[in-house]
């Protein structure tokens, strides 16, 4: 029997696609952020068996669009375009690619970090405008520093891994945490509002859910040490961002590092490019040649495994608790 893959977005990576061939799968590519109404119509008239999430939204409409879906399969992590109630009110699966972004994501934010620290984006636009500003720049070591750590999953673990050498204080706030790897200079910080006072950097790596929107609001910002940096890879609704734009505009913290936005991509006239402390990157974390073999062969390897009887790991499986019994 033939199965479909509709994939919101073009084609995988060479490997994935050979993988999902190899395995008799007819695979539908999708133009890159198609509109709802044409994907819908895709999927109504394809009827996928499974769908993998790689741009834009996934709704209830598009999802009951398709009467033969058995799973979806996010090309990432981040699954909050996804309707995963719609999906498991219908017993279907939404599976992320657990981990295997988590490197480069982690490798971003931690350039994000030197870069805000050092004002490289900054600097690098004022030579190009012909300034020299060696008298007039002075820049923050992370060496010794406080660093905040919001989520501790795939991508807050490696990045804790990665500052090990600066002989940071790493704190970490996570409410689901199962266990602290023991490391030295890492503590867990129960109360939110302490790890915001008390970090010199703080990174965000949590999944955005309803309760955590605006995690970041004009009290934290109050609240975070003067001189202090915010990095943000997870997802550009965890901040508000005119409390940032205030933050940053009066200089009550030091600079950030965006990767994401909210809205994606801000608009022209947002009031964050008149901002010298920001450094922007265009929801770039996981764009890298090494992230993007990964994932993809890993969403269509889910897929095939599920369809084989084998259970996807259960961690994996984003609407795991709204399956009824
Ligand atoms: N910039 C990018 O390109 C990019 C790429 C991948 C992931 N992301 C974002 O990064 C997030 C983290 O990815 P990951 O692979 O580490 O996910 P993960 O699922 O491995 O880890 C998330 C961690 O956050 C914790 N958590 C959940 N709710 C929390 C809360 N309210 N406060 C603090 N911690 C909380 C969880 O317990 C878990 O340990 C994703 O949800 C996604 O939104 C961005």
């Amino acid at each position: 029997m033939t199965r479909t893959l509709l994939l919101t977005g073009p084609e995988l990576t060479a490997e994935a696609m050979a993988y999902a061939a190899s395995q008799g799968i007819r695979v539908i590519p999708t133009t890159p952020y198609a509109p709802v109404d044409e994907l819908t119509s895709i999927i109504s008239a394809e009827q996928p068996d499974a769908i993998i999430v790689r741009q834009g939204k996934l709704s209830r409409e598009m999802i009951n669009a398709s009467a033969k879906l058995t799973i979806i399969a996010k090309h990432g992590v981040g699954y909050d375009t996804i309707d995963i109630a719609a999906a498991a009110d219908r017993s279907i699966p939404v599976t992320i690619a657990l981990g295997a972004n988590a490197q480069s994501v982690a490798e971003h934010a931690f350039a994000l970090m030197f870069s805000v620290a050092r004002q490289t984006a900054l600097l690098d636009a004022r030579m190009r405008e012909g300034h020299w500003d060696k008298a007039t720049s002075v820049g923050m070591e992370l060496s010794g520093k406080t660093l905040g750590l919001v989520g501790l999953g795939s991508i807050g673990r490696i990045l804790m891994e990665l500052v090990a050498p600066l002989r940071m204080t790493v704190k970490v706030y996570d409410p689901y945490l199962q266990e602290l790897p023991s490391a030295p200079n890492v503590h867990l910080e129960r109360d939110f509002e302490a790890l915001v006072a008390q970090s010199d950097i703080i990174s965000l790596h949590c999944p955005l859910t309803e309760q955590n929107r605006n995690l970041f609001g004009e009290a934290q910002f109050n609240r975070m040490r003067p001189g202090s940096i915010l990095i943000n890879t997870a997802r550009g609704e965890l901040i508000d961002t005119d409390a940032l734009v205030e933050a940053l505009s009066s200089r009550k913290i030091a600079g950030a590092g965006l990767d994401t936005f909210n809205p994606e991509p801000p608009p022209a006239d947002s009031p964050l490019w008149g901002l010298p402390t920001l450094v922007a990157t265009p929801h770039v974390g996981a764009n890298t040649v090494e992230a993007r073999d990964r994932v993809g062969l890993l969403a269509v390897q889910q897929i095939v495994n599920f369809w084989n009887g084998t259970a996807p790991d259960p961690r994996a499986v984003v609407n795991r608790h709204l399956f009824q019994s």
